[in-house]
């Protein structure tokens, strides 16, 4: 494998490809990286459609669109044919809809991830990552706890291995994406444009983690070329106060605190205590090992501290109040400067001013 530039001459399926990750992944994979194939996987045929007609690259001669749900194991076998990486990205993943409809959370976020470690093994796949959440460590929303068990599932599909040793499977973990679809900031850039008064906040205390739709790409890809299998890779993100975003989007309006909703924490944890007992530092993340090696071909913490893995102070936690990178407000503007309203970079045109 190619680590520099992982993603070179392969195929690669993205499931979800149509959503804000999958787009932005497909854009720079094809933009940046000369695979041999891109394939999105996805259920509605609008998407796929408005997406290919969207042109330029999304209309490329080397993109398929499949459609396809990842609680379908036949359909995921059909399309994982030939496929060299996958990356899996379909999931169900608005809060309060995982509390009234936990079934389909299930079905989507857990039995597809069963599917598409099956389909990979039976398939020969090089390697997956699956996408997770903050808030699938230590959850109390069913969201986070269908994520938590996607990552299990993940990382012990690796005991599941053939005689060549793939595929390896690892899961990449971040916070909040600024600006993906359907996130407070859309909202509220919304509702700053019809003439809001005052924007609602949960509570003035609260933060999160925050991440771009490119930082968590470009994040995705280098785990493609450093991956053992087995191990959560959780990129160093900056955090950021909730009262601190909704002066960069609309600066000197009132705030009116509504309360914490339900299945919501006050800040959010990336690795906790327990975790971070397995867990060790790179420069730009953190590796939390699997606990239970059950592969020799796994990654365990020794491999990780042999590829410069370092260990973490006694007690560490890894929480977005206790965070030592912080966005401020002119920070977050100028983030926010550059994301379109459904979260995808706004491309900079060559000698434009802004
Ligand atoms: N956005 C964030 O802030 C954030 C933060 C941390 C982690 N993540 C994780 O990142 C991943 C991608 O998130 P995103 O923001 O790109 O989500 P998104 O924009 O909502 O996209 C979800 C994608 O999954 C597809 N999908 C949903 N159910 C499916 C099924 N049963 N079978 C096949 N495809 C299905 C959707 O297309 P169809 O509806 O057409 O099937 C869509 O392409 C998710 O795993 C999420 O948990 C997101």
């Amino acid at each position: 494998m190619n680590t520099t530039f992982p993603l070179q001459d392969k195929t690669i399926l993205v499931t979800g490809g149509t959503g804000s990750f999958g787009k932005c992944f497909i854009k720079k994979a094809l933009t940046e990286h000369n695979p041999r194939k891109v394939i999105v996987f996805s259920r509605d045929e609008l998407k796929q459609w408005e997406m290919r007609q969207s042109g330029g690259v999304f209309d490329h001669e080397k993109i398929r669109y499949f459609l396809g749900d990842v609680r379908d194991k036949e359909r995921l076998l059909r399309a994982f044919r030939d496929v060299d990486l996958v990356v899996h990205a379909a999931a169900l993943k608005q809060v309060p809809a995982a509390e009234y409809n936990p079934t389909e959370f299930v079905k989507t976020n857990i039995h597809g991830a069963m599917n598409v470690v099956d389909a990979a093994i039976e398939r020969g796949v090089e390697k997956v990552i699956a996408l997770s959440t903050d808030k699938a460590a230590n959850p109390i929303n069913l969201y986070g706890a269908t994520k938590l068990c996607s990552d299990k599932l993940f990382v012990s599909g690796n005991a599941y291995v053939g005689q060549r040793g793939v595929p390896k499977f690892s899961v990449v973990r971040y916070g909040n994406v600024l600006g993906s679809r359907g996130s407070i900031v859309p909202r509220w850039r919304e509702m700053v444009a019809a003439g809001a008064k005052e924007l609602s906040i949960t509570d003035p205390r609260m933060t999160r983690f925050w991440i771009t739709l490119p930082h968590a790409v470009d994040f995705v890809i280098a785990n493609f070329g450093r991956m053992l299998g087995g191990e959560i890779y959780v990129p160093k993100i900056p955090s950021m106060k909730i009262l601190d975003l909704a002066e960069a989007i609309a600066p000197g309006l009132k705030t009116n605190p509504i309360g914490i909703r339900p299945g919501e924490k006050l800040h959010e944890l990336m690795i906790g205590e327990d975790d971070a007992r397995h867990s060790l530092e790179f420069d730009d993340c953190y590796a939390i090992a699997p606990e239970a090696v059950a592969s020799r071909r796994m990654a365990s913490y020794d491999r990780l501290r042999g590829i410069g893995g370092r260990v973490l102070p006694d007690g560490f936690t890894y929480m977005s109040d206790t965070n030592t990178q912080w966005l401020d407000v002119a920070g977050l503007r100028g983030l926010l400067a550059g994301i379109g309203m459904d979260g995808q970079p706004i491309p900079v045109v060559a000698g434009a001013t802004r």
